[in-house]
């Protein structure tokens, strides 16, 4: 029997199986460990099960010295040390693919929500304003045949892409390598420099991960260049946006808005943030349906099930 610890519950279908041939704890269904309770608990264990809330770092994985397998209950995974990871022999995975349809379709419902001010109309309505129909009220943005911008073009950037195409839209991507023609024409989109798709885009979505050449990828200068009427939806991952520039390009309507579902110093949330109309806020859920989160559980037990008896597990990175 080997020692799995969990540094939040995941949904019960994950647990399931790794109760059936292991030991299991919790550390709780409600928060997560800080550092030093999250070496406590796991100091002992052979596998983890972590959240992108929880920073694996070189001293976590020093001081855990048991480890065979630290699983991710996530796909991102910049919360983890790699490279410390990989000099002590600890496996690291991810949960890709099965939660790619769910935050492409978060992706959308921030981008229309916020062209149709959704969440502005709803407080119109239950603040009892709503007298009757209005030739110009809560006149939004128009999405059919609009040029879609999508920085990052890994499965939920792609994903996004599919959606726009019953929308008409024109679709321009970003990403490190951009893809072959053979795909691009499949997926109806075109690769096009940083620099243009912002110029471009009527909407721009950021739906890559984070590491040292997304940081700060929008920034001051960036949200320059884009359109006035420009509307940006950020579920990827706060640090890829400059959150006191987005804040700025909000506040002087520079762009017409914005959808955001994570944040630069995740959990907290830029208080500026919360006075603007023209930003609508979800709290990092991407990945939240049911059945994203029950594949996600599947995945980490089983590849943690895969890695302690000395199996390559699936979604291994490192
Ligand atoms: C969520 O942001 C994830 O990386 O799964
Ligand atoms: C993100 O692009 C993913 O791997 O689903």
């Amino acid at each position: 029997m080997a020692k799995v610890f969990l540094t939040r519950k995941i949904p019960d279908i994950g647990i399931e199986l790794l109760k059936q041939k292991h030991e299991v704890s919790i550390f709780s269904d409600q928060k997560n460990p800080n550092k030093q309770q999250l070496i406590k608990n796991a100091q002992n264990a052979d596998a983890i099960i972590s959240l992108l809330s929880d920073q694996i770092d070189e001293e976590v994985i020093n001081k855990c010295n048991h480890l065979k397998i630290i699983a991710n209950y996530a796909v991102g995974y910049d919360n983890i040390d790699l490279k410390v990871a990989q000099e002590n022999n600890i496996i690291i995975t991810n949960t890709p693919g099965v939660l790619t349809e769910a935050t492409a379709d978060l992706t959308w419902t921030l981008l229309l929500a916020t062209a149709r001010r959704i969440v502005e109309s709803d407080k119109y309505v239950r603040d009892l304003k709503f007298d009757g129909w209005g030739p110009e009220l809560l006149l939004g943005r128009k999405t059919y045949g609009k040029t879609l911008g999508i920085i990052g073009f890994g499965r939920i950037g792609q994903a996004v892409a599919k959606r726009a195409h019953g929308f008409n839209m024109e679709v321009l991507y970003n990403k490190r390598t951009p893809l072959a023609q053979d795909e691009e024409s499949k997926l109806g989109a075109r690769f096009a420099e940083l620099d243009k798709l912002l110029k471009e885009s009527d909407f721009i979505t950021i739906n890559a991960s984070l590491n040292d050449s997304t940081y700060h990828l929008i920034d001051e200068k960036e949200f320059e260049k884009m359109k006035d009427n420009a509307i940006i939806v950020n579920t990827g991952r706060g640090p890829i946006v400059n959150e006191k520039a987005l804040v700025k390009a909000l506040q002087q309507n520079k762009i017409f808005g914005a959808g955001l579902d994570v944040y630069e110093e995740e959990p907290k949330v830029n208080p500026e943030l919360l006075e603007l109309d023209n930003v609508i806020l979800t709290p990092h859920t991407g990945s939240a349906t049911t059945y994203a989160r029950n594949e996600m559980a599947k995945m980490v037990a089983n590849d943690i099930l895969a890695a302690i008896e000395g199996k390559d597990p699936v979604n291994r990175i490192v």
